[in-house]
């Protein structure tokens, strides 16, 4: 079906909706779906996070999901085909769930490493999100779902989220906040766009006529629906004639009602409601959800079959980004020969219990988790000396119950009846209103009890505590650990404020290997007013605290009794997430101590980082090797194992500079004064700032190793072609080295030696990867955006291609150019 046949469609569907239907299927009809109005044959459009797995509307353990990398981690691989087949397994991930729209991908841009949501965005730099995006959304829509790209614009903090307004200049905004969301809009049409929570230059972005409207729609020709983010909408008349949609989640929005007595007062013309959802059913369309209509994509053109546990672990590896890889010996300390190896020491809390998730709306529970302990393991040869040390505990606090845990949830009403039940993988309950266990309404449920048993690991006093409001009794072992309510905390942020922070209420001795009885029965909380009903709140669990010096000495033994040491260092949950920006950029606990120790104690020591953004590695000149793992995913260990034994090569190159320290960051500062956070900077952010800067950083953009070595032999640039581009640059390329590798060929556009402008000296313009065995030899072709000459003129509201001789720098990252052609721009 053509577009104009299938806006026929939707055009007759709306000529048959009376107003109140119009102004209710706006308002959305639960935590995510839209009404389904059976009279005009359209079905209930349901939508789902997020970035990295599909969580469906259960977003419980007994529904898993596929859980993959970071969006850091795959904007590392700076593979668009790549992300494109990420794109098409969450699609077949949403389809297996019933889910028609994802809400991803998350293009804002690392402007601060304190962002908390760092790890749900893909880079500082606006052209490779793009790209990243572009396969992302045509990935998922190539499997017939929509997806709603956010958050429009400029939510690159966290902190004040709700209300913030951000000062930025139209330059910046143009350059750099907006550019990969107009890159995805024109190259892979999304079906939709989120709108963000916090304000631009004085308008809520849910009311923000001239960017919804004139630029999005007008401008980029954007033809989707924009939806606000969960809460976001404020204000009815302001929302749907700044351009929103719909507005989630629902029924209590300031659509529904409220919106059709807005156009019985005369304050909303109906047209502009008919505009909206004109919107909302060609997307219902496109879903295949209305009747008569066939689906953008038709069951029989859906993509085949992706395996997700394989895509998984591939993305991880093509994800690693080896920061540094110093010869012992003679040699680089990896990769580790399996058949060799002279005892292996594995050091750190995550290689145990892994990392592999951030924290928030992106968080997703997968059926199963490769630690690196476990990827290990399998693979290296039986008989092969393998230790384990903890190190170091990343956190103080007690985290949701997990390992050793058998968890249910009991739900009964307020006469003790027992309504439902539903088997827990760990202590957190996370049920909104729509989604809880058969048999449960949110009316009828008064209590919950998480009960089962817990078998420790060590012996000594295990802490356990309470996440969440309201009342809880809870009981360990016979023990009464708590018994008492907890109040709403004071938080700006209403989930935070809802969800509190994990709290130790006390401790219990336990006996390793003994199974001992637990029961957390919680009073569920109900606030009046609340928009969303959701159940939310955890059993929490900490181990037996050791004295921290005899971690490292324990880990130190180890270090020195194997060949290599190998230390897995993390985040935890309360240091990335959402809701929240970070403060510091340090390893939490005592894991710096613990590497420079084990350093000391073993030449051949290999650090493996799981984090989503930027930490400080103060000990990175001591070890022989740093591997960057981002949060990997659901088969972390078995990719860990793939690159550090060297099946892989580990792919993936940073999209996002590293500080030595977070006082030499471009932008530190992620608070708003008096309610307003001013994009000072400008344009100049990431590698942009740096480039102009006296400090150089740990790592540059577009650094990262691999197993074999690369020459750039010749390059050339051919002009003309597609009237985006500025030509193509050509680049022979040879792989010297003894084995298969991969190759990101990076080409940035230095502006005019003449030019003295107050622009960025350097930007990415183009790259793409290759993959050649050993001694093989290629051609590169790739094409340069011609946006990368672009500058915004602010006086003009107009792009200009300021004219000169450009240099494209081509080469294995920002910092190490190879080769060098000049590039003629006519302007
Ligand atoms: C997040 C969005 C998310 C939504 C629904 C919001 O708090 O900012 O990214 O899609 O919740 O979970």
């Amino acid at each position: 079906m053509t577009d104009t046949e299938r806006a026929a469609a939707v055009e007759q569907a709306l000529g048959k909706l009376d107003l109140d239907t119009k102004a209710r299927l706006l308002a959305g009809q639960n935590m995510w779906s839209l009404p389904s109005v059976p009279e005009i044959g359209l079905g209930s459009l349901v939508m789902s996070d997020g970035p990295v797995g599909v969580r469906g509307v259960r977003s419980t353990a007994d529904d898993p999901s596929v859980a993959l990398p970071s969006p850091t981690a795959l904007a590392a691989s700076w593979d668009p085909g790549l992300a494109r087949r990420t794109g098409r397994l969450l699609a077949q991930e949403a389809r297996r769930k019933g889910v028609h729209v994802l809400l991803a991908p998350t293009v804002n841009l690392h402007r601060s490493p304190l962002g908390g949501r760092h790890f749900e965005a893909y880079s500082e730099d606006p052209y490779l999100t793009g790209e990243i995006g572009t396969g992302y959304v045509a990935g998922v829509q190539d499997g017939g779902v929509g997806t709603t790209v956010k958050h429009f614009v400029a939510n690159d903090a966290e902190t004040e989220r709700f209300t913030v307004d951000n000062a930025v200049g139209e330059r910046a905004l143009r350059e750099l906040y907006l550019a990969p969301f107009e890159a995805i809009v024109k190259n892979a049409r999304p079906w939709g766009v989120m709108a963000a929570y916090n304000g631009v230059n004085g308008s809520t972005m849910t009311e923000h006529h001239r960017l919804q409207n004139e630029v999005l729609r007008e401008e980029w020709g954007f033809d989707g629906f924009v939806v606000s983010d969960w809460l976001a909408a404020r204000d009815t008349v302001a929302a749907i004639t700044g351009g929103l949609d719909v507005a989630m989640p629902g029924p209590h929005t300031v659509y529904g009602e409220a919106l059709a007595q807005a156009v019985r007062d005369g304050r909303v013309e109906e047209s502009v409601v008919d505009a909206a959802v004109r919107n909302v059913l060609l997307l219902a369309a496109r879903a295949g959800l209305l009747e008569g209509v066939p689906a953008a994509v038709p069951a029989d053109a859906l993509p085949a079959a992706v395996d997700g546990e394989a895509l998984a672990r591939e993305i991880a590896r093509r994800s690693f980004v080896l920061l540094r890889n110093e010869p012992r010996e003679g040699r680089p300390v990896l990769p580790v020969d399996p058949t060799r190896v002279d005892g292996l020491a594995l050091i750190g809390a995550a290689a145990r219990d892994a990392r592999v998730l951030g924290g928030g709306s992106a968080h997703v529970f997968p059926a199963h988790v490769v630690s690196p302990l476990d990827g290990l393991r399998a693979a290296l040869p039986a008989g092969t000396r393998l230790t384990y040390a903890v190190g170091a505990d990343p956190s103080d606090e007690p985290a949701a119950a997990g390992q050793g845990f058998a968890l249910r949830a009991l739900c009964r009403d307020a006469a003790g009846q027992l309504l439902g039940e539903t088997a827990l993988p760990s202590g957190q309950v996370q049920w909104t209103g729509d989604a809880l266990p058969d048999g449960v309404t949110y009316d009828a449920l008064h209590t919950v009890e998480v009960t089962g048993t817990f078998t420790p690991r060590e012996s000594g006093a295990h802490h356990f505590g309470t996440r969440g409001t309201g009342g809880f009794r809870l009981v360990v072992a016979d023990t009464v650990v708590f018994d008492g309510v907890q109040e709403m905390g004071q938080e700006s942020d209403p989930f935070e404020a809802f969800f509190g922070a994990p709290l130790d209420r006390g401790t219990v001795e336990l006996e390793a290997g003994a199974t001992v009885p637990v029961s957390l029965a919680y009073d569920v909380f109900k606030m009046e007013g609340m928009p969303i009903q959701a159940v939310a709140f955890s059993l929490v669990h900490r181990g037996p605290r050791r004295d921290p010096d005899e971690l490292i000495a324990e880990a130190v033994a180890a270090a020195r009794d194997a060949e290599i040491a190998v230390v897995v260092v993390a985040t935890t949950e309360r240091v990335e997430s959402e809701g929240f920006d970070r403060g510091d950029l340090r390893l939490p606990g005592r894991q710096d101590d613990l590497v420079h120790a084990v350093a000391a104690a073993n030449p051949r020591t290999v650090v493996v980082v799981n984090s989503g953004a930027p930490v400080e590695l103060p000990w990175r000149e001591e070890v022989a090797a740093v591997l960057l793992g981002w949060f990997p995913g659901q088969e972390a260990g078995a990719a860990l194992a793939d690159v550090l034994l060297g099946a892989e090569e580990p792919g993936g190159r940073l999209p996002t500079t590293w500080p030595v320290a977070l006082a030499d960051a471009p932008v530190t500062r992620v608070e708003p004064r008096g309610g307003v956070l001013a994009y000072e900077e400008g344009v100049f952010i990431g590698y942009r700032a740096w480039d102009r800067s006296d400090v150089a950083p740990a790592y540059p953009f577009g650094h990262g190793l691999g197993y074999t070595d690369w020459e750039y032999e010749g390059a050339g640039h051919e002009p003309g072609g597609d009237p985006d581009t500025l030509g193509v640059v050509t680049v022979r390329l040879r792989n010297t080295g003894d084995r298969a590798g991969r190759e990101v060929v990076q080409v940035y556009l230095a502006v005019p030696e003449d030019d003295t402008t107050d622009r960025p000296r350097r930007v990415l313009a183009g790259f793409l990867s290759v993959e050649l065995p050993a001694g093989g030899a290629t051609e590169v072709r790739v094409p340069l955006s011609r946006r990368a000459a672009r500058t915004w003129d602010e006086t003009a509201a107009a792009w200009r291609t300021p004219a000169g001789t450009y240099t494209a720098e081509i080469g294995r990252s920002l910092a190490d150019p190879r080769l060098t052609v000049p590039v003629v721009v006519s302007g």
